[in-house]
């Protein structure tokens, strides 16, 4: 047998420990990173030797427990010791950790070795512990890499996506937006005009130090990209309800269309942004941003039509613009 092999016993252990600390973690009132990795007693390059490795439980637990524990431990929604939940982000994990525009850890960054250990597991089938082969990954295989990210559009990937697609609800797709709006919201990110929570929250930091420049080029990378993988639809009668509020505006309410400035097809015009294919949780959080004036946008109008719109108005017309 190969003495470089930890037997199981020990394995479990180790977890064991470790899921105790960075469930203690998650409860340290003051929240400081504490380098549970040495409890593992050894580096990961040694761990990485293990034939057939790395393991998640040798060398990618310790490995999340100093570097990702606080955020991302166990009780928290997004659980990395949980070897399914983990593996499952495969995808996730090649572009906010280890890819060109990397923003994971948050406020921290893997060493150059721990990135390897990292990229090596993944590239050797995602082990869990010695003799547990692990199952086909079924996540599919991620797209391509675009060939080239101008260096400015670099720290956006993360979260918006390579060509803007982001697939999260939380992330507005960029790709095909108008260059005049990708524009004049950069410049209300940068000057700290548009102030909604999430614009303070995600989008300060990444325009603070942006150039007049640096926003030409992500203009342009963005509102040049394909068009994006369409959204799953939601009850048809919603969309057919949103539809026509979207064409006709609530003539009762004084509500005008929305096709008039937005486009027919919600392709977007100037300095009036593309909603065709956006995600509906973020329309719907944006028409709430402009109804409270938590987003307040340059001539007060987008403001005055949200409060026009009922819950359920917003509702429909935004599953209808997510259908599209
Ligand atoms: C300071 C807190 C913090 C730390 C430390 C941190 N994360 Fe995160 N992470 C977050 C938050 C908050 C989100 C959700 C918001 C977002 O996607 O940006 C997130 C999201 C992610 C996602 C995207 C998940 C998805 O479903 O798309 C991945 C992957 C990720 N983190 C990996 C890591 C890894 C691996 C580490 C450690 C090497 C790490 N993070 C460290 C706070 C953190
Ligand atoms: C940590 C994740 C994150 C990063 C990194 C990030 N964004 Fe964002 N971005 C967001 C979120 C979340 C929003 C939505 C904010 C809101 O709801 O007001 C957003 C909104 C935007 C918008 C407004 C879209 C619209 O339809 O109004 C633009 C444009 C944008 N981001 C561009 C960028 C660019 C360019 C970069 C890189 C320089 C970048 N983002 C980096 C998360 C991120
Ligand atoms: C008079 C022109 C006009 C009309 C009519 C109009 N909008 Fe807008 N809308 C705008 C402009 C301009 C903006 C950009 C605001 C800014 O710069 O912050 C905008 C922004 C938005 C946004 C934010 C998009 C993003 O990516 O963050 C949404 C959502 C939206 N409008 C929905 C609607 C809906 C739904 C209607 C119909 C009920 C409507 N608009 C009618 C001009 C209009």
């Amino acid at each position: 047998m190969n003495n470089k092999i930890i037997s199981s016993k020990t394995l479990a252990s180790i977890a064991l420990t470790l899921a105790v600390h960075a469930l203690l973690l998650a409860c340290s009132p003051n929240g400081e990173h504490m380098p549970l990795g040495d409890l593992h007693g050894k580096s990961g390059a040694d761990a990485k030797s293990i034939e057939g490795g790395p393991y998640f439980t040798a060398d990618i637990i310790p490995l999340l427990a100093k570097n990702c524990g606080n955020c991302h431990g166990p009780g928290s929604a997004m659980d990395w010791t949980n070897y399914e939940t983990f593996k499952s982000k495969k995808d996730r994990i090649l572009v906010r950790v280890l890819g060109p525009g990397a923003n994971m850890p948050i406020g921290g960054k893997l060493s150059d070795t721990e990135s390897a250990l990292l990229q090596a597991w993944i590239d050797n089938g995602m082990a869990y512990e010695p003799g547990l082969t692990p199952k086909e990954p079924t996540s599919p295989e991620p797209q391509a890499p675009v060939s080239q990210i101008p260096v400015p559009v670099q720290s956006c990937v993360g979260c918006h996506g390579e060509r803007g697609e982001s697939s999260q609800t939380l992330y507005p797709k960029l790709a095909l937006q108008t260059p005049d709006y990708l524009t004049s919201q950069l410049q209300a990110f940068r000057s700290k005009v548009r102030a909604s929570t999430a614009a303070r929250i995600f989008m300060w930091l990444p325009t603070e130090n942006l150039t007049d420049d640096d926003i030409s080029i992500i203009a342009a990378y963005f509102s040049n990209q394909p068009a994006t993988q369409k959204n799953t639809p939601g009850p048809n009668e919603k969309i057919l309800l949103g539809q026509s509020i979207y064409n006709d505006g609530l003539p009762g309410k004084g509500l005008p269309s929305c096709a008039a400035c937005h486009g027919a097809e919600g392709q977007g015009i100037a300095t009036m942004p593309r909603l065709a294919g956006q995600h509906k949780d973020y329309l719907v959080k944006q028409l709430g941003y402009f109804k409270t004036e938590e987003r307040v946008d340059s001539n007060g109008l987008m403001s005055g039509f949200a409060k026009l719109m009922s819950e359920e108005d917003i509702s429909n017309v935004s599953e209808y613009l997510n259908s599209l």
